[in-house]
């Protein structure tokens, strides 16, 4: 089992990239199904979930190859309408494939994606909305199959929250539906704008994407292009969090500062100094974080609730009592009773999380709960003395392109090990071996000092600099 052991109290400084946006290289490699042609699609980020979306693609009948972060998929000889059980519950996302299926195959099946670690993730928005394209549903004990022999109808749909998956589906599948559909309420996260772009430059006719009214006109079929996903701003957000919680000076660079909008007051407001152009964030920590009062999660442009748990890590050690509202998902705050463990001071009421900071906290053995609560443990980890080691890896591996590289890159200790119970045993061995060969005595000649590296040796948790 792998886990990632990190010594905290570093700083971080320097530079990172980060990969391209996974929530815009999900749905657009689901909308290549749609393409009766090639398409090349770049800085697609080398993580677990697209790998699953490849999977589901070439189960689908497409050819798809890789070259380190460009994904090729030849859709033209797709000749699948299902998605299998195991991949659905590989990627719960997987759902996304749906507009694509639907609208290339006129027909489609697949499970119900079932909740997650964050919340009970219903998909009624996709299916009535699919519905409300004029196709045909049947569900049976968790298996839902979709026919449209006729082929999808333009409508004007409103949906009742501004779902990202839903709009996702809709405008692909509208995208060569017959007629105008007219989309209100659309969610207007970038990842929307991205995948438009994507469709528009295979010949789809989509207008308004990134605003809440979307209007598409369907075209006969689409043709292969090339696009290049958009760099990630929620990992760009989670770096520069990172950067912060370690009174670090660090720069983000190939990013688009306007994606991550609604992170820099609250950054500013916790003490950070900030300086941006056209490509990147610079961020320059104080030495002691000040608390943020008040921080909602809303859909974009408002604060994104995949920052939330980044976040609260990072106010654990601001001076003074923060707040967090997560009003998109009902229970993303799983990472919050591990931040305790840290010695964390942090309770949750319903949707509501009071993180009252303390001066420093203690590096444990703790295991991410879900993706972004996973990152949420590193941060403390950055942040604590000793060590900390986290298990259940995995799930940071669907979002973050190694984590552990970045981080170590900007001088945090931190690396990923196989099997962390056996290379501690060896690295005591060693470092017994080294007291051994050369012992040396303490000033007062009572004991053996040991010789064994800093990191291994419990720094002193009365002082603290964070
Ligand atoms: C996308 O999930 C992202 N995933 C999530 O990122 C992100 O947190 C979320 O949007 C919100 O920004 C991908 O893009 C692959 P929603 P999605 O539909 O589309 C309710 C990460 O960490 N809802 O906007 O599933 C739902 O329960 C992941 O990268 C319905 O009620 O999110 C939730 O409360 C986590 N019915 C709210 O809407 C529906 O049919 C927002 O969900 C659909 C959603």
């Amino acid at each position: 089992m792998e886990n990632i052991v990190i010594h905290g109290q570093k700083r971080l400084n320097g530079e990172i990239e980060v990969h391209g946006s996974k929530n815009s290289a999900l749905p657009i490699l689901a909308a290549t199904a749609l393409v009766n042609g090639v398409s090349e699609i770049h800085n697609c980020p080398r993580l677990s979930d697209v790998e699953a979306a490849i999977k589901i693609l070439a189960h689908l009948g497409c050819r798809v190859s890789r070259t380190d972060h460009t994904v090729t998929v030849d859709a033209s000889g797709m000749n699948g309408c299902e998605i299998p059980d195991a991949l659905m519950r590989e990627m719960r996302s997987s759902v996304v494939f749906l507009g694509a299926i639907l609208g290339r195959a006129k027909e489609a099946k697949l499970s119900t994606p079932g909740g997650c670690e964050i919340g009970l993730r219903p998909i009624d928005l996709h299916l009535s909305a699919m519905e409300q394209l004029g196709a045909m549903l049947k569900e049976d004990a968790g298996k839902l199959q979709f026919t449209a022999p006729d082929g999808l109808t333009g409508a004007r749909i409103t949906l009742t929250f501004p779902s990202v998956g839903a709009t996702e589906n809709i405008i692909i599948a509208a995208a060569t539906a017959k007629g105008r559909t007219v989309l209100t309420n659309a969610a207007r996260e970038p990842e929307i704008s991205d995948l438009a772009d994507f469709l528009n430059a295979c010949g789809a006719r989509i207008h308004g994407a990134g605003d809440s009214t979307v209007v598409i006109d369907g075209v006969e079929t689409l043709h292969g292009t090339s696009h290049t996903v958009i760099p990630d701003r929620i990992a760009a957000s989670t770096y520069l969090l990172a950067g912060a919680v370690t009174q670090g000076r660090i720069c983000v660079r190939d990013i688009i500062p306007a994606h991550l909008g609604a992170l820099l007051p609250v950054l500013k407001e916790a003490g950070c100094d900030l300086r941006c152009s056209g490509r990147w964030i610079c961020l320059s920590a104080p030495p002691r974080l000040h608390r943020v009062k008040m921080t909602r999660t809303m859909p974009y442009p408002g604060f994104p609730t995949d920052v939330q748990a980044p976040l609260s890590a990072m106010l654990t050690v601001a001076d003074g009592t923060s707040v967090i509202v997560e009003n998109i998902f009902e229970s993303r705050y799983k990472h919050a009773g591990e931040l305790v463990r840290f010695g964390a001071k942090i309770s949750v009421e319903g949707r509501t999380e009071v993180i009252e900071g303390v001066p420093y906290l203690t590096g444990v053995h703790t295991t991410a709960p879900d993706l972004r609560g996973g990152f949420a443990l590193m941060i403390a980890g950055l942040a604590a003395h000793g060590e900390t080691v986290l298990s259940g890896v995995e799930h940071i591996d669907r979002g973050y392109e190694a984590p552990e590289a970045v981080l170590a890159s900007l001088g945090a200790d931190v690396k990923r090990v196989q099997d962390y119970g056996r290379e501690k045993q060896a690295y005591e061995q060693k470092c017994e071996q080294a007291d051994n060969d050369n012992p040396t005595e303490s000033a007062d000649g009572k004991h053996t000092v040991s010789t064994a590296p800093p990191e291994y040796i419990e720094t002193d948790n009365t002082a603290h600099g964070a």
